[in-house]
């Protein structure tokens, strides 16, 4: 891969204007989704615990002050429907009118994931024309030469799959390897790119660890479980994929937060560490040899302060002391710098590296535009000294369902008015399709 030099600044340097920043040729460009946030019409473990969680979250919602803007939207975090997936975007029935959009704004490849729970939705009755959806899902994007990254596990599973104890049974890991051997062969001869899981320590913590997803368990005991399980489901995966279709590049995508200490203090330091162990380094370090590229899911940096805390956001032993200027709908903060440094840290894995996910919720898309091209600026120094990134996803092509929070965070490039299920492009997705055609950005 060729990449083009430039003077490189510190990593001090504020954003610099009228520079024209060009990306490695082939750079791959696109956004993506995932199954049961867009398809609609899932039946898994989500979707069952969906009805509990919207009484509870209603009832929450309804303690707290939101702005007009969230609240004359539809549906509104008050409403049940907000928290219940339901028919979600519909892209099931419409992915060709949302390809055609990806098209248009210059995507050249596109992130997305298969329903394990549509094609095998009883234990060992596979569903073959669920899979013959997804090949016509995968050759629409090819006749668009819109390069496919495909997803096996986004965190939803079967019922029955729920029903044995989910992965903290070992026998899961037999039942993935046989689901996914029965899509990869007939799916890989469209399919180069490869994603056995999404983001395991985040489900983990927020389904093992808190109480905040299925199945609500708070067992330190069930968490690492389901860790181990997760860690010899995508060794035995990466085999058993490159056993069917040896030319496929085979990862994950992998959530890194940008940890700093808030002091120059040692126990900061030391914080920041051993967070920075746990949470970035300890799933990848596991993997290693079993990895053809690493998938990035950048979203989130944690200025952490030491504290006797064992739960909190930021991790273990850490309070977190984030600045948050600025915030996005969700009140996460925007701190755009941070991706250069989690890519650094990564560099040490010698692999291609793809940014997998990236973005904001934006209901008024006041501040997605900038928040890409921040990003791109800060991917761009890293590329330049010497890491190789190939590839960026913005996170998301759709609005779509966010999981416990339901519909209200907008992450789409495209708005869907859920009501008609009319998609909108919002104004910045044309900016981010300058970047995506030209391979240039031009603070
Ligand atoms: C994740 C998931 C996505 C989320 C997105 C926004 O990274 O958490 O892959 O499913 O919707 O990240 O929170």
């Amino acid at each position: 891969m060729n990449h083009p030099k430039f003077s490189s600044a510190d990593s001090k340097d504020k954003i610099n204007s009228s520079k024209k920043l060009i990306f490695p040729a082939g750079f791959y460009w696109g956004s993506a989704t995932s199954a049961h946030q867009v398809e609609g019409d899932n039946y898994n473990d989500w979707s069952e615990w969906e009805i509990e969680n919207a009484k509870f979250k209603m009832q929450n919602a309804k303690l707290k002050e939101w702005p007009d803007y969230i609240l004359n939207n539809y549906p509104n975090p008050l409403q049940e429907e907000n928290y219940i997936s339901g028919r979600a975007c519909d892209h099931y029935n419409r992915f060709c009118e949302d390809f055609d959009i990806a098209k248009k704004l210059g995507h050249n490849a596109h992130r997305f994931s298969i329903e394990w729970s549509r094609i095998e939705p009883v234990e060992g009755k596979f569903n073959e024309k669920e899979i013959e959806h997804y090949r016509k899902v995968i050759l629409v994007l090819r006749q668009k030469d819109i390069e496919p990254f495909v997803g096996l596990w986004h965190w939803t599973n079967p019922i029955w799959v729920r029903d044995i104890g989910a992965w903290e049974n070992k026998k899961t890991i037999e039942f993935f390897l046989r689901y996914i051997e029965n899509v990869v062969k007939v799916l890989e001869p469209y399919v180069k790119f490869w994603i056995t899981l999404n983001e395991p320590e985040i489900y983990v913590a927020a389904s093992y660890f808190s109480n905040q997803w299925p199945p609500q368990k708070n067992s330190l005991i069930s968490g690492i479980k389901v860790y181990k399980n997760l860690i010899k489901a995508h060794k035995l995966s990466f085999k058993k994929i490159h056993q069917i279709s040896p030319r496929s590049l085979v990862g994950i995508a992998k959530n890194n937060s940008f940890y700093e200490p808030f002091s120059n203090n040692l126990l900061d330091r030391l914080a920041v560490c051993l967070n920075n162990y746990l949470r970035n380094n300890w799933f990848l370090n596991r993997i290693k040899n079993y990895q053809d590229f690493i998938g990035l899911n950048y979203y989130f940096h944690d200025r952490v302060k030491f504290s006797l805390n064992l739960k909190s956001p930021s991790g273990i032993f850490a309070e977190n002391k984030n600045r948050n200027e600025i915030i996005n709908d969700l009140n996460w903060e925007i701190y755009p710098e941070g991706i250069y440094h989690v890519l650094k840290n990564l560099k040490k894995y010698n692999k291609p590296i793809y940014i997998t996910e990236n973005g904001l919720a934006d209901a008024k898309d006041e501040k997605r535009e900038k928040f890409i091209k921040e990003h791109l600026y800060w991917i761009h120094k890293a590329i330049q000294e010497g890491v190789d990134v190939r590839g960026y996803f913005y996170w998301s092509l759709l609005d779509n369902f966010e999981w416990d929070k339901g519909f209200w965070p907008r992450f789409g490039l495209v708005k869907i008015n859920y009501r008609t299920l009319e998609r909108k492009i919002r104004p910045s997705a044309y900016e981010y399709a300058k970047i995506c055609k030209t391979n240039e950005l031009i603070l």
